[in-house]
């Protein structure tokens, strides 16, 4: 049984004092509860490491927003795997689409990325999703594929392990318009069926997918409830601790 996992981006927002408050708005409120799932933050880099004081001894772990897939260097502006171990982060997202879009990463750049980050015993939030051109389109499926194969490029079947998929359809991020249940397991089932081809039936049966794009409290329950729906990867309802935790309570 796959242990759902509700993880919070919190793109570039809250400065230090903003995430101080939020973070123990958050271990306070949910010290008193009984979570059944696994609960990421993944603040700006700025906050990282006052972040990873602020969570020890609670139920929290924590994820950075990017990474570069170089050691150190002349990088400027850059952060490497290392760097974000040394300040607490068990997790980094990668393949954003605000990164792919606004930063042009490519798939070949996040396979880069993806396999630098495991090299050093991170675990990755891989994300990908369509645009809504590309829905209307009816290329969900192709796109999907296309960013899995060539996202997961030379990445074994023991690194897929400490991977998470998130889909997060571009049409929902920050929209307010989530994508129907149906809809989200329909393409959830598909990433299955595309890692059980490429690796093996229990690889994809132990695999976490996230779903991304507007969930709220008010349709988490619904999303979460689908068979193939592992847990959320929440944008701006994570930057209140009440809805946040409200999500972490739907699953
Ligand atoms: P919203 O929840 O604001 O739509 O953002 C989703 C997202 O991009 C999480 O990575």
């Amino acid at each position: 049984m796959r242990k759902k996992v509700i993880a919070g981006n919190w793109k570039m927002n809250n400065d230090l004092s903003e995430s101080q408050n939020l973070i123990t708005r958050l271990t306070s409120g949910l010290a008193n509860l009984k979570i059944n799932c696994d609960v990421i933050i993944c603040p700006p880099y700025t906050s990282l490491s006052e972040a990873n004081t602020l969570i020890k001894n609670t139920a929290i772990k924590l994820g950075a927003q990017n990474v570069y897939y170089e050691d150190n260097g002349a990088y400027t502006g850059e952060i490497s795997p290392l760097m974000l171990k040394s300040v607490g982060c068990e997790y980094v997202i990668i393949g954003h689409s605000e990164r792919r879009t606004i930063f042009k990463e490519s798939n070949e750049m996040i396979n880069k990325k993806i396999k630098k980050s495991l090299e050093h015993g991170l675990k990755v939030i891989f994300c990908i999703g369509e645009t809504l051109e590309e829905r209307e389109k009816n290329i969900t499926n192709d796109v999907i594929r296309k960013q899995v194969m060539e996202g997961l490029q030379d990445i074994s079947e023991k690194d897929i392990s400490n991977m998470i998929i998130a889909y997060e359809p571009v049409w929902a991020i920050g929209t307010g318009r989530n994508a129907t249940p149906q809809q989200a397991q329909d393409v959830h089932l598909f990433i299955r069926k595309l890692i059980e081809d490429k690796y093996s039936m229990s690889s994809a049966d132990n695999l976490t997918i996230q779903y991304g794009g507007s969930v709220k409290p008010d349709n988490a329950k619904d999303l979460l409830s689908q068979p193939d729906i592992d847990g959320a990867l929440v944008g701006g309802a994570c930057l209140k601790a009440e809805s946040f935790i409200e999500i972490i309570k739907a699953a």
